[in-house]
């Protein structure tokens, strides 16, 4: 048998909940699939489960004590700094708010904050408790700091209620920390993205274009190739290089884009639309340059089609589409609408009125809107954490 875990450093945290028992299993699969697993728990977690069954489990001595005078080194150092990855199952709403608060009044607690390893969340609790604004808003402050979060399941609860918050299933954790570490997580999708702006011209020479560089869609291209994805680009005009990819297409106009986003349209099984795509064309073009004193030229402007409307209505199973919009007024209200009109499965609505925001620049502020109409707000971030953001959650997506 393959061990996809050998030799990886796995610190499993146990919190207090009722799916503790859950974990005991988790132990036991990672170790099967080769990793050395330490176990560390809340004393409350000590409560559903004996440390003693960890410990025989994983062939390691379970730590929750942050003062063990028997152990010479300093515990929550140690631990934190050999932790190839940590995964908290099941996290407690308790738990979770100590750690987006920067709270550090245990063992676990301590690890998290002094590790540089990646840490993997799985809430666990009542749907109320889920649900709560506060719980909401702490688990949003901890994915904006890198914290990934295997979301719970919707059905019936150990407390009798039914709803979200049930522990993810033991073996589709086990994947994702898996895939995780392979770090092609990925692999399977061949993606498109669009970067750039389109120009609509009016003669040979003039055009009208709005200040997009591409810049995000680079960064978009570049962290979907990591993951193993294979990348197709569509682009518009853009500031940055995207030559490197080799199934790259330059294009124009919006109707350009359009047509050739469509040639290939049903081979893509995610498309991200990053492209500033204009909204107006002129209704004529000339193909000579219009000279200065030439009076008899009256243009009219007209509304070019809506591309990204286009893919919606043309997108089949198991297609992800995501759209990216810029926006002044009204950012989330108006990414609500869109994501229903046009058949989105993303919105990542950017409002370019806050400064350091939007085109050309190397951060956006961002708010993610998902088809239930969730909201979450990334605030301001650099292209390439927003890219990363975007591609964990395509993999969560997909892991469902
Ligand atoms: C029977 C029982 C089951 C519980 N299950 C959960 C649970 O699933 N999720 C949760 O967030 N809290 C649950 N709690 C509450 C936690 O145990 C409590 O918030 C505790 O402070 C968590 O401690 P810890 O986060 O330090 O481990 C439960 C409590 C009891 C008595």
């Amino acid at each position: 048998m393959i061990k996809d875990l050998k030799g990886k450093n796995i610190l499993l945290g146990v919190t207090g909940g009722i799916s503790a028992y859950k974990s005991c299993e988790l132990s036991r699969l990672l170790m099967k699939d080769g990793a050395d697993v330490n176990v560390v728990m809340t004393s409350n977690a000590e409560k559903f489960v004996s440390a003693l069954t960890f410990q025989y489990l994983t062939g390691n001595k379970v730590s929750n004590d942050m003062y063990d005078v028997s152990d010479p080194k300093i515990s929550h150092i140690d631990l934190a700094d050999k932790a190839d990855l940590i995964i908290i199952c099941p996290a407690t709403a308790n738990f979770i708010s100590k750690f987006a608060n920067g709270i550090a009044d245990n063992l676990l607690l301590n690890i998290l904050l002094a590790t540089k390893a990646r840490i993997i969340v799985c809430p666990a609790m009542n749907v109320n408790m889920y649900e709560n604004k506060i719980i909401q808003e702490n688990i949003m402050k901890l994915k904006k700091n890198g914290v990934i979060f295997i979301e719970p399941e919707t059905g019936e609860l150990a407390c009798g209620w039914e709803g979200k918050g049930r522990l993810a299933e033991i073996e589709n954790i086990l994947k994702f920390i898996k895939k995780k570490f392979q770090n092609k997580t990925l692999t399977n999708e061949n993606v498109l993205i669009t970067a750039g702006a389109t120009r609509e011209y009016l003669d040979a020479i003039r055009f009208i274009s709005n200040p997009s560089s591409g810049i995000m869609g680079l960064c978009l291209a570049d962290e979907f190739k990591n993951r193993g994805a294979k990348i197709n680009i569509i682009a518009g005009h853009t500031e940055v290089d995207l030559s490197k990819y080799d199934n790259y297409f330059k294009v124009d106009s919006a109707d350009e884009m359009k047509n050739e986003i469509d040639k290939k349209l049903n081979t893509y099984s995610i498309i991200i639309k990053a492209a500033a795509v204009g909204d107006f064309k002129f209704k004529s073009k000339k193909k000579n340059k219009i000279k200065k004193d030439d009076n008899s030229f009256n243009f009219q402007i007209e509304k070019n089609i809506d591309v990204l409307k286009n893919i919606g209505q043309k997108k089949i199973k198991h297609q992800i589409l995501v759209g990216f919009s810029a926006e002044t007024e009204k950012v989330v209200q108006n990414a609500k609408k869109k994501i229903k009109n046009k058949n989105l499965d993303f919105i990542v609505a950017n409002d370019i009125s806050k400064k350091g925001s939007g085109f050309g620049s190397k951060s956006n502020f961002t708010y993610f809107v998902d088809s239930n109409g969730s909201v979450e707000e990334l605030g301001l971030q650099t292209k390439e954490k927003i890219a990363k953001y975007l591609a964990d959650k395509i993999e969560i997506m997909r892991q469902n």
